[in-house]
Formats: structure tokens, C-alpha cells, sequence
């Protein structure tokens, strides 16, 4: 008996000892950082929570908070996270432009999402990084999305029938969208047919990439939930873990059935034949200098970071772009115009002005964690960048577009013209008194920007289409 309770005491010593340690070497760390950013500028903040206060609900007012101090500070300002966290966030092109073109690693908050997207590219640093991205560059060149132009076409015929056989005007844009562009990403990057756009089947993914992003920004705003061992011991861990469990079998799934269809030699030979490979069949023919393959959890990783990162940050762009053309008619008339004057009667997309419809409304991943100096963390609040008065003449028309190491720009932008312009062509929209997102209070930030009631608008088919 009492060598059991002398072991638990053991333990426990070791235990606070470890926690002790830990805390010290923190609370130096912070200190280090608070002598190195004393000079510039911060909002007022608490001795304990220091701006926790401002941004605990990541709701809307987190969001406000960060475009006044963009407002008021300019370049950058001091965030502090609770007592032991103390970082830099940016929000201006001049500062942010040093850290994206430096090799600084990623943060160690990019920890949270491997459960989610895997050690992909999204999450990986350094050798890892390099190699998979000039692996999988290829995957996006221009005759490749070319080609998937047709598969965005075909996956918006399906949206606009859905659509077309509602009896309702109204339609939560972000839903719809989510399920259009999985449908896409799917078939042009991993090759897999389904009727995720129409059976249910697909939602039960959709709902947990919602949940698995709700729970890595709880984590990430919550500092006492970055030690390993407290979040292992919360309720929200164990959602965490199921739902990532959805994502990584859907995913697994995906390349099995891949697997399957290559053994077919009709396929071989049709492969043989392609000058760029789609991203899975590069992936699974990928060998190294050895002749190795890649593992099957490096397969699994990018199959799971792309089918995320292919589909919601698309989605929202999109959501965005039409709920602001439904707000602002006359714009949407003259995209339309554009639309009808480029295309006539064809079915061709080549138009290029996407980037100009971005313009009406921004939606963005909200951060991206780095580091510039030695133990300084440093963060780039693209909605406070796009809000900034010293950077825009009209802060509230600012233009937008996916961050600048995002290997999918392209693609995104190609699907989000298609997608546009067929809508716009068959539908009139228009956004009901009650459903106008008002101001921030409205807003909800996840890994992308959402509304909290949703992005709600009316469509009506066009008299003449
Ligand atoms: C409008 C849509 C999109 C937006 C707003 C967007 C935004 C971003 C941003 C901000 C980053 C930097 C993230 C970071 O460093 O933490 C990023 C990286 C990335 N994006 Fe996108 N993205 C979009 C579309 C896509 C698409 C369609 C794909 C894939 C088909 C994709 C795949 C990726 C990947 C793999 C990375 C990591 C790249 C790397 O670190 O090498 N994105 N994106």
C-alpha cells in the first residue's frame, strides 16, 4: 500500500516538476519576446490575459478588433495571448512582404492542424515542404486546369439543376458551394466520380471539415489549450480526433479506389499518354532517386490537406463574390454585361477579370503563424491587411486573392470565374432586408471567413435564359 502511494507521489513530484520547468523556460521566452518587440506599438492590454479579451469569442468582434489597430497602428501591432504568449501580428503589405519571402519556419501552432490535413503541405517545413511542392507544382499547370475547366462546367450544371428545382428563392450560398467545388476538386485532382453534390452521403465529410476547423481555432485561441497535455484532456480533443477520423477514412478511401481503377491497363496506357499527370496520379507514380515510393501516410497527408484546401477556401470565395453582387445590383448587372459580351452564346470560360469581382468583398484564411526572429511569433491578419485605410482608399472595396504560397490560386480562380459566370448567366440575385450581414457581429472567422447565420441570398432564373 504504501509503495503505491509513495510511486503516486513520484509521480506527481515529476509530474509538477516537468510543469515547473516548462513555465520557467516560458515565461523567459516571454520575456525575451517583450524586450524584443518593445518597440512597437499595442493596444492597451491586461497583465494577465493581456488582448485575450478582444479576441476570445473569435466571432466577429475579434475581427473588429484587429482592423482598429490596423487603423490606428498602420504596419504592425503587438498581440499578447494570455501571459506567456506574446507575438507580432501584420497587416500591411510593407511588413508582411518580409516575412512571406523568407524561408522562416512555419509556426509551431501549425502543430494543431496534422490531425486534420496530415504532415501535407499546408503543415510541412523545410526539406519536407520543398520536395513535395516541386513534386506536386506540375499539378497545377495551365494545360492541366485547361482541362478541368470542362469538370467545372459539368459540376456547375449540377448546382444550377439543384437550383433550378428548388421552391424556394433562397439559398445558404455556402452550403451549395461546399458540395460544388468537393465535387470539383475531387473529380479533377483525385480523379473520383461521385454525386456528392446530390446525395447526402457527402455532407457527413462537409460537417466535419466545419467541425475540424471549429476546433482547431478554439484550440489556436485559446493559449491553454496549446500544451498537449491539457488539450488531450479536453472533450473538444476527443471531437477533434473523431472528426479528423472522417476526413483522413474519406480520404483513404480516395486513393484506394484510385488504386483500384489504375490496375486497369486501358487506364495505364490512357496515362502513358499524358504529358501532365492530375495530383493523385502524381503522387501515387512519384518515385525517388532510390525508387521509392512515397509512404503511404505522405500519400494520405496531400490527399487530405488538398481535398480541404481545394474546396472550402474556393467555396467561400465564391459565397463571397455572389452575396455581393446579389448586394449590389448594379455591379452584378455589369459583370453580366462583361459575361454576355465575352462569351455571346458560347460555352468557352476565358474572361479574367475574377479578380476584379473580388474586389467587391474580401474572404480570406484568416492567419498564417510564422516567425521572423528567433523566438519572435509572427502573424498575418489578412482581413485586418484587407480592411487598412493606409493601404486602400476604400478599405471596405478592397481586393483579395489567396495567399501567395497558395499552390492553387490558379485553379481557384478558374473555378471561381466558370462558376460565376453560369450563374450569373441563368440567375438574378438578390439579398432579402433580413439576411444583409450588416456589420461584424455577423461575421464568423474560421480557417475562412463565414457568416454566422450563413450567406443567404435569392435567386430568381433570368427571363431570358
Ligand atoms: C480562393 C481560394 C483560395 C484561397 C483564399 C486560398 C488561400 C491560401 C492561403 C492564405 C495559403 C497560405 C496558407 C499558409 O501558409 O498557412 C494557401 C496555401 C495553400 N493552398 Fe490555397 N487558397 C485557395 C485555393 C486553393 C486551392 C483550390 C487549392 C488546391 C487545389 C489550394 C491549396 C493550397 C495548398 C496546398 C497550400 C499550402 C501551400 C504551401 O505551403 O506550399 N488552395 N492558400
Amino acid at each position: 500500500m504504501s509503495f503505491i502511494s509513495d510511486y503516486w507521489i513520484l509521480v506527481a513530484s515529476a509530474t509538477a516538476t516537468i510543469v515547473i520547468c516548462k513555465l520557467i523556460i516560458r515565461l523567459i521566452k516571454k520575456f525575451r519576446e517583450e524586450r524584443q518587440l518593445a518597440t512597437f506599438p499595442s493596444a492597451p492590454s491586461h497583465w494577465f490575459t493581456g488582448h485575450l479579451h478582444y479576441v476570445k469569442n473569435h466571432d466577429g468582434t475579434t475581427l473588429q478588433f484587429h482592423v482598429r489597430c490596423a487603423t490606428e497602428f498602420k504596419t504592425c501591432y503587438i498581440m499578447r495571448r494570455g501571459p506567456l504568449l506574446t507575438g507580432l501580428v501584420l497587416c500591411h503589405p510593407d511588413a508582411i512582404k518580409v516575412v512571406q519571402t523568407s524561408s522562416a519556419p512555419k509556426a509551431p501552432t501549425y502543430e494543431f492542424i496534422k490531425p486534420f490535413f496530415g504532415n501535407g503541405l499546408v503543415a510541412a517545413n523545410g526539406n519536407k515542404w520543398f520536395r513535395m511542392r516541386r513534386l506536386l507544382t506540375p499539378a497545377f499547370h495551365f494545360e492541366i486546369l485547361r482541362s478541368y475547366v470542362q469538370i467545372f462546367q459539368d459540376s456547375t450544371n449540377t448546382l444550377l439543376e439543384k437550383w433550378l428545382s428548388l421552391e424556394s428563392e433562397e439559398v445558404e450560398l455556402f452550403h451549395h458551394l461546399s458540395l460544388m467545388t468537393l465535387d470539383s476538386i475531387l473529380k479533377c485532382a483525385l480523379s473520383y466520380e461521385t454525386d456528392c453534390q446530390t446525395q447526402e452521403e457527402a455532407t457527413s465529410y462537409i460537417r466535419a471539415v466545419y467541425d475540424a476547423s471549429d476546433e482547431v481555432l478554439n484550440r489556436l485561441m485559446n493559449p491553454l489549450l496549446h500544451s498537449d497535455i491539457i488539450y488531450k484532456m479536453t472533450a473538444g480533443a476527443k471531437r477533434y480526433s473523431e472528426v479528423c477520423a472522417v476526413t483522413q477514412a474519406k480520404a483513404k478511401e480516395v486513393i484506394r479506389e484510385r488504386r483500384a481503377t489504375l490496375q486497369d491497363s486501358v487506364e495505364q496506357e490512357k496515362l502513358k499518354k499524358r504529358r501532365y499527370l492530375d495530383f493523385l496520379d502524381i503522387l501515387l507514380a512519384a518515385r525517388d532517386e532510390s525508387g521509392n515510393a512515397l509512404t503511404e501516410e505522405e500519400i494520405t497527408s496531400e490527399v487530405m490537406t488538398f481535398m480541404f484546401a481545394g474546396h472550402d477556401t474556393t467555396a467561400s470565395s465564391i459565397s463571397w463574390t455572389l452575396y455581393n453582387l446579389a448586394r449590389f445590383p448594379e455591379q452584378q448587372e455589369k459583370c453580366r454585361e462583361e459575361i454576355d459580351a465575352v462569351l455571346g452564346s458560347k460555352e468557352e470560360f476565358e474572361w479574367c477579370s475574377a479578380r476584379e469581382l473580388l474586389k467587391v468583398d474580401s474572404d480570406q484564411r484568416i492567419c498564417k503563424g510564422d516567425k521572423t526572429r528567433r523566438g519572435t511569433w509572427v502573424t498575418t491578419h489578412i482581413f485586418a491587411l484587407h480592411r487598412n485605410p493606409h493601404v486602400w482608399a476604400d478599405p471596405e472595396l478592397s481586393p483579395n486573392a489567396s495567399g501567395p504560397n497558395c499552390i492553387g490560386q490558379s485553379f481557384a480562380l478558374a473555378e471561381l470565374k466558370t462558376t460565376v459566370a453560369m450563374i450569373l448567366r441563368m440567375f438574378e440575385l438578390s439579398v432579402a432586408p433580413q439576411n444583409i450581414i450588416q456589420d461584424y457581429e455577423d461575421l464568423q472567422p474560421h480557417l475562412i471567413l463565414r457568416a454566422k447565420n450563413g450567406i443567404v441570398v435569392n435567386i430568381s432564373p433570368r427571363s431570358s435564359s
